[in-house]
C-alpha cells in the first residue's frame, strides 16, 4: 500500500525532551518523528510532519492534508480542550485523523478530561508516552490498509 500520513503537533511539543519530562518523557519530537519515519518505512509509507504552536496553522495543515495526505496522526496539545475551530477543520475533511496523545489526559486535571476533537476523529490514543505515536501510526495504517484493499486484508 503506497501512502503519505501527517504528523500534526500542536502547541509546546516542540520542546520535548526538556518539558514537564515527568510528564511527557524524555523523548525529543525530533527523536519521535525518527521512530515514526522508521516504523513507516518498514511499510512504505510515507511521512511529512508539521510542528506549530499557532492555530490558525495548524488549521492550514489540515485543510492542506485533504490532498496531501492519506491519514494524520496528530496531538492538538492544548488545544485539544477547548479549540472547536480545530474540531470543525477535522470534521470539515474526509481524511481520518488519530487524536494522539503522550499522557493519559484522563488521569490528569480535570480540564483535560474533555476533548472537543474526539468525536470527530477516527479514534484516540493516550498514555503510552512517544509510544503512543508509534500505536497510533499502526492503527492508521491498519486502518487506511483495509479501506485500500477490503477483500484483501493480509493483516
Ligand atoms: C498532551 C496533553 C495536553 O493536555 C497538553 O496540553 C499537551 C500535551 C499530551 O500529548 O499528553 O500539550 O496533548
Amino acid at each position: 500500500m503506497s501512502c503519505r500520513v501527517l504528523v500534526l503537533n500542536g502547541p509546546n511539543l516542540n520542546l520535548l525532551g526538556t518539558r514537564e519530562t515527568d510528564v511527557y518523557g524524555t523523548a525529543t519530537l525530533d527523536s519521535i518523528l525518527g521512530d515514526v519515519r522508521a516504523m513507516a518505512a518498514e511499510h512504505g509509507v510515507d511521512v511529512y510532519d508539521i510542528q506549530s504552536n499557532s492555530e490558525g496553522e495548524l488549521i492550514d495543515a489540515l485543510q492542506e492534508a485533504r490532498t496531501r495526505a492519506d491519514g494524520v496522526i496528530f496531538n492538538p496539545g492544548a488545544y485539544t480542550h477547548y479549540s472547536i475551530a480545530l474540531r470543525d477543520a477535522i470534521a470539515s475533511i474526509s481524511v481520518p485523523v488519530v487524536e494522539t496523545h503522550l499522557s493519559n489526559v484522563h488521569s490528569r486535571e480535570e480540564f483535560r478530561h474533555t476533548s472537543v476533537v474526539s468525536a470527530v476523529c477516527l479514534g484516540v490514543v493516550a498514555g503510552f508516552g512517544a509510544d503512543s505515536y508509534l500505536v497510533a501510526f499502526e492503527a492508521l495504517r491498519r486502518h487506511l490498509s483495509h479501506q485500500a484493499s477490503p477483500t484483501a486484508r493480509t493483516d
